[in-house]
């Protein structure tokens, strides 16, 4: 298979993998999920987390020839050239608890750089795409996703695509929502005094989803200490097209290939709160 295939029809290739895949999850609930625990009672894995990555790892594989590096199994040598990164469900908690707040996440990575992101929100029926340097999309209206036919999508009846607008530059964290979760607050104290200072915070439950709210405006950062390269490779591209700066907590470069924590933020609140979580020794 060619090294040269075209980002467009890579592109088109995944929002379709996606929409099936997203398909397969809703499908997916109406029957046992066969719940299964992996590292403690609270790391899940079901029947259809390892049905979507299975799906999608053969199609990838057998029209891209490309490898695929997933959540549920599949691993790969290195990630020179060009590797696909899949969650099949990101918020798989809530996949079994509450039931929406979950999604399907794929990126294709280059020599360790994001290329193409397609993300997923599938309860809502939202697909966002990106593909660097050519801005980010959101499908908004996918009420059925087994609609995944390749092909103009903007033109077809009752698909509507909507560029996704830069996320303000001016906006400072205090004016801000900020998203995190009970064991980025226990272990950071400045990370409580910043979130008493701010609108208030949130918590979604699939990091994929979270990174998408800061992409989307709705709100100005999302903070985590752990994330791995499947969570949030997709959304990186999306972030990074609609203007969002992602790096480490510590402010250094995020590179996918490895596990580690995320500051994603509209910039001038990813700049506030990287003085405040970090280097303000005052706080
Ligand atoms: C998890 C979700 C969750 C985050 C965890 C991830 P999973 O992914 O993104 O929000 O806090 O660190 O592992 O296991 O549901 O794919
Ligand atoms: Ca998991
Ligand atoms: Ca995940
Ligand atoms: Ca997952």
């Amino acid at each position: 298979m060619s090294e040269q295939l075209d980002t467009q029809v890579l592109l088109a290739i995944a929002e379709q993998v996606v929409r099936r895949a997203s398909a397969m999850a809703l499908a997916g609930q109406q029957r046992d999920l066969q719940v299964q625990t992996k590292a403690n009672r609270n790391d899940l894995v079901t029947r259809v987390d390892k049905d979507i990555e299975e799906f999608v790892a053969a199609e990838l594989t057998s029209r891209t020839g490309y490898p695929v590096l997933g959540e549920e199994g599949h691993g790969v040598d290195s990630f020179a050239g060009r590797v696909w990164v899949v969650d099949p469900i990101d918020g798989t908690m809530n996949y079994v608890e509450t039931r929406r707040d979950y999604a399907v996440s794929l990126a294709l990575v280059s020599d360790g750089q994001p290329l193409i992101g397609v993300v997923a929100d599938v309860v809502a029926g939202r697909l966002y795409s990106a593909v660097r340097g050519h801005g980010a999309t959101c499908h908004p209206d996918e009420h059925d996703w087994t609609r995944s036919d390749v092909g103009g999508p903007a033109t077809e009846p009752g698909r509507s695509t909507e560029e996704l607008a830069q996320v303000p530059s001016d906006k400072g964290f205090r004016d801000s929502i900020i998203i995190t979760d009970l064991k980025e607050i226990r272990a950071m104290p400045r990370l409580v005094a910043a979130l008493v200072e701010s609108r208030g915070h949130r918590r979604y439950g699939s990091a994929a989803l979270e990174c998408i709210e800061v992409a989307s405006g709705r709100a100005g950062a999302f903070v985590h200490l752990w994330v791995s390269p499947w969570d949030i490779a997709a959304a990186m591209v999306i972030c990074a097209e609609a203007g969002v700066t992602v790096t480490r907590l510590d402010g250094t470069p995020l590179d996918v290939r490895h596990k580690g924590s995320i500051l994603a933020g509209a910039p001038r609140a990813h700049a506030e709160l990287l003085a405040r979580l970090v280097s303000d020794p005052t706080h």
